[in-house]
């Protein structure tokens, strides 16, 4: 769909509807990176890096062996504060240097941050939120890294600061077609690659993600 694939150090987002798939694609982008040599880094704002594992660790991606052998690695960085705490929340500038601080001890390349919905609740201030939003994918573009930021979707009409600030947009789709579920992939921009624009089939296996033919 992408002429072969994303192209390095840059920036993208992949948005999508609840259960959409959305961390799914992630740890696969980084599980098949982390299985041909190249580190990667799962980053939960929400402190789901241990039930992301789990999920994610019943698919046939090897994860736990992966992990083990430290080329694949889930952390949390906390973004807001803990339920009945009194605290602020953090910074998108401390957030980015919690990651640049692991991505360069452990020489990460491949980057997902699940997700930037999370961070835009963590900026208190609604006046700079796009700003910060902006300064923060700015700056994960400067790394020396593949970032994937995953984006909660449910109004595919309305675009945020991070679909317009990315280097490639991604949706993912959930809809009813007749009486059933139907899931789909589309590549909405691609900076520097001509791409699909179709929708396509989405499936989960015991692979995880598996891209079928256009929906028409
Ligand atoms: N073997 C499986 N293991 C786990 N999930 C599966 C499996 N097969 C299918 N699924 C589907 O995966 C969906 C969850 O995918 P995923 O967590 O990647 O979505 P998401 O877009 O990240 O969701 P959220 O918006 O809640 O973060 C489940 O709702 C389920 O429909
Ligand atoms: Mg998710």
């Amino acid at each position: 769909m992408v002429q072969g694939g994303l192209i390095q150090n840059r920036v993208y987002v992949l948005s999508g509807p609840p259960g959409s798939g959305k961390t799914t694609f992630g740890v696969q982008f980084l599980a098949y990176g982390a299985s041909t040599g190249t580190p990667g880094l799962y980053v939960s704002l929400t402190r789901g890096a241990k039930t992301t594992f789990e999920n994610m660790s019943g698919y046939n991606m090897n994860i736990p062996m992966l992990t083990k052998r430290n080329e694949l690695f889930f952390i949390d960085v906390k973004s807001v504060p803990d339920y009945g705490d009194s605290g602020t929340s953090t910074s998108p500038s401390t957030i980015y240097a919690e990651i640049v601080d692991f991505v360069s001890k452990h020489s990460i390349k491949r980057l997902v941050i699940d997700s930037m919905s999370t961070m835009r609740f963590s900026i208190e201030d609604q006046a700079s939120r796009d700003m910060e939003l902006g300064r923060f994918i700015q700056n994960l573009s400067l790394l020396d890294c593949t970032t994937i930021l995953l984006s909660e979707m449910v109004d595919p009409s309305t675009y945020s600061t991070e679909q317009y600030a990315c280097d490639g947009l991604i949706f993912l789709h959930n809809f009813m077609r007749g009486r059933s579920m139907t899931r789909a992939i589309q590549v909405i921009k691609m900076c520097g690659t001509a791409h699909d624009c179709e929708m396509r089939k989405l499936d989960f296996t015991e692979n995880a993600l598996h891209v079928l033919d256009k929906i028409v």
